[in-house]
């Protein structure tokens, strides 16, 4: 999804912008450009396509000395991927970049055009610059045709403007997307729409709130809240850079999925004390009142909130219900006050789970967030957050952060069962001694891999895959499906085993590929039922079981069938395997896939 950078300072500013823009690009985008004011004057350059195109667009521009500059990644929304929908948008004297959507930009062009404004690019952007040149025009200021303009929009945005009339300076924005202002000892100023591109070069960042609005230039940080000057709060950033290396993987989403054994181990840290559920993070009194459970998310956060429907209902007996988060929002969803309302999300950004968190707050229920972004927009809206600690995830199709979800999951739901008292002692301590053991059973097995990376070429050329599975291994398969679609581009669908017969059956021969999750502890003559009906017609079939399955084309035989999750982390290991090696032999681009953003801050 788009990124913004910025900078004020005195280094080489192309570069330092094209850098700090190549951090975001595993959040997908498919146009970059930059703006660099030095001695009031402005260029600019945009490319479609990777950065590296942009690159050879500026490779003659030098932008030494003190200045400023402004980046952007474009991931289209409204207009095409085209050079001209590309940012910086710009007026007579203004450039500007933008993430998210402005709502009323249509009103916004049919006034201006009215007034004889020309618009050449099909954005909503555009709009903001020449209003904020309409608005100069009767301003004493820049800043004040700057807050004008800001406090006339509606929708999502983080903003960066630099104009001719106020040289040296930065106007900003941010509402419903994030925006990230960076500082260090050298006087150097920075802005992000993550912390990404400021690591290694801001020592201290403000994380700035909705509606905050302002000016930033060498000297000064100006901050303002409806037409109020606020104070800036800056926080120390750590410098952790250990995540953008692939460390001698083929792509990071290899080095990720071979990372979650390592992970989850954070994810579990200090969380399990005297063989208790210990999550000092929440209130005290988090579910005090609470008869029912109701989890909104998206993509493969959606599918880690369904695994855990099934473990709350078991475990913590406690009604649990699984929503999209953006079906929620417009369903004019009935909330009453007992019950919990449960985000997970990746990034902490993506804007329909936000829209439905603000939805749950405004209803007046207790809120928890399941995310892996400190200080996201998430995090600090829900009354109470258990972070998943998976660390930066570059690869775009989410691996190790669906794996600390469900753990994570899994963890509250022993919390919730500790606390309702809904199951006995021996149940809570074997759940406790599965998960603790679980770190360790998430290690690829190499031999597993290979045997993927060979059979990934049978799986090349069919009219689909049917990822199936029951219960829990339900999610699981609709999960390994969306792997699959997301980095190979051929169609996956996720089923339940027991409803191929009650429809899908129809398109089965030796062409469609049928990829069945039979784990041992769960229902596993009912699922091997289902395989076989399938069998019967014909269907290429790739089973993953611990048991020996005679009608398999394939076969991958699982080793730990202790525990249900056992069984459930070592087949989710499996399908991103299978998911990366076919994509690997077709040739495409695993971490990042066509048409893709890694956080998805538009609805
Ligand atoms: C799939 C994937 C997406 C995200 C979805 C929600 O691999 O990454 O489906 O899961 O866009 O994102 P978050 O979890 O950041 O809210």
């Amino acid at each position: 999804m788009c990124g913004i950078v910025g900078y004020i300072g005195g280094k080489e500013k192309k570069e330092l912008v094209l850098n700090a823009l190549g951090e975001l690009e595993y959040r997908g985008y498919d146009s970059a450009g930059i703006a660099v004011m030095k001695e009031g004057r402005i260029d600019a350059f945009k490319a479609t396509g990777k950065l590296k195109n942009l690159q050879e667009k500026t490779k003659n521009f030098t932008s030494e000395g003190d200045g400023i500059a402004i980046g952007h990644t474009r991931w289209a929304t409204h207009g095409k991927p085209t050079e001209i929908n590309a940012h910086p948008h710009f007026g007579q004297h203004s450039y500007i970049v933008h993430n998210g959507i402005i709502e009323n930009y249509r009103e916004i062009k049919e006034m201006l055009t009215s007034k004889g404004v020309t618009f050449l690019s099909q954005t909503d952007t555009e709009v903001v610059v020449y209003l904020f040149e309409h608005n100069l025009q009767t301003s004493k200021s820049a800043f004040e045709a700057f807050e004008k303009t800001v406090l006339s929009l509606r929708g999502a945005y983080a903003i960066l403007l630099i104009t001719t009339i106020a040289p040296n300076s930065i106007f900003f924005a941010k509402n419903a997307a994030p925006l990230i202002i960076g500082k260090n000892d050298e006087k150097e100023l920075f802005f992000g729409s993550s912390d990404a591109p400021l690591i290694g070069h801001a020592k201290e960042v403000c994380y700035l709130e909705d509606g905050q609005y302002g000016v930033l230039s060498k000297n000064e940080i100006l901050l303002f809240a409806d037409k109020k000057k606020v104070s800036s709060i800056f926080r120390d950033l750590p410098q952790d850079k250990s995540y953008a290396q692939k460390e001698g993987f083929r792509f990071f989403m290899e080095k990720e999925i071979y990372e979650q054994s390592r992970v989850l181990g954070e994810t579990l840290m200090g969380r399990i004390k005297n063989n208790e559920i210990v999550l000092e993070e929440l209130d005290e009194y988090l579910f005090d009142g609470i008869n029912s459970i109701k989890i909104c998310a998206c993509g493969t956060s959606y599918h880690a909130g369904l695994a855990a429907g099934y473990i709350f209902e078991r475990l913590a007996k406690i009604r649990t219900d699984v929503v999209i988060a953006s079906e929620f929002r417009y369903k004019e969803p009935l909330l009453t006050p007992d019950t919990l309302f449960i985000v997970i999300s990746q990034s902490g950004e993506t804007a329909d789970t936000l829209e439905a968190l603000k939805i749950a707050k405004n209803a007046g229920l207790k809120t928890l967030a399941i995310c892996n972004v400190d200080n996201s927009s998430i995090v600090r809206l829900a009354d109470n957050t258990i972070l998943t600690r998976a660390g930066i995830e570059k690869g775009v199709a989410s691996t190790k952060a669906f794996a600390t979800q469900v753990a994570t999951l899994w963890l509250l739901s022993i919390f919730m069962a500790q606390k309702r008292n809904s199951v006995g002692k021996e149940r809570l301590k074997s759940e406790i001694d599965t998960l603790l053991r679980i770190p360790s059973s998430l290690n690829v097995d190499n031999a597993t891999h290979e045997k993927l990376r060979r059979l990934s070429k049978r799986y090349l050329h069919g009219h689909g895959f049917f990822f199936i599975g029951r219960d829990i291994f339900y999610p699981l398969a609709l999960e390994g499906a969306l792997k699959l679609k997301e980095i190979s581009y051929l169609h996956a669908e996720g089923y339940p085993a027991g409803e191929m017969k009650h429809g899908p059956i129809a398109l089965v021969d030796s062409k469609l590929f049928t990829v069945a999750l039979l784990p041992k502890t769960m229902l596993y003559d009912k699922t091997k039922n289902n395989i076989e009906e399938l069998s019967a017609r014909d269907a290429t079939i790739l089973v993953i079981s611990p048991e020996q399955f005679e009608l398999a084309d394939d076969f991958i035989k699982t080793k730990n069938s202790s525990h249900v999750m056992n069984e459930f982390f070592e087949m989710m290991i499996i399908l991103q395997l299978l998911a990366l090696e076919i994509a690997v032999r077709l040739g495409n681009d695993v971490d990042m896939p066509r048409n893709l953003a890694k956080s998805v801050t538009v609805e």
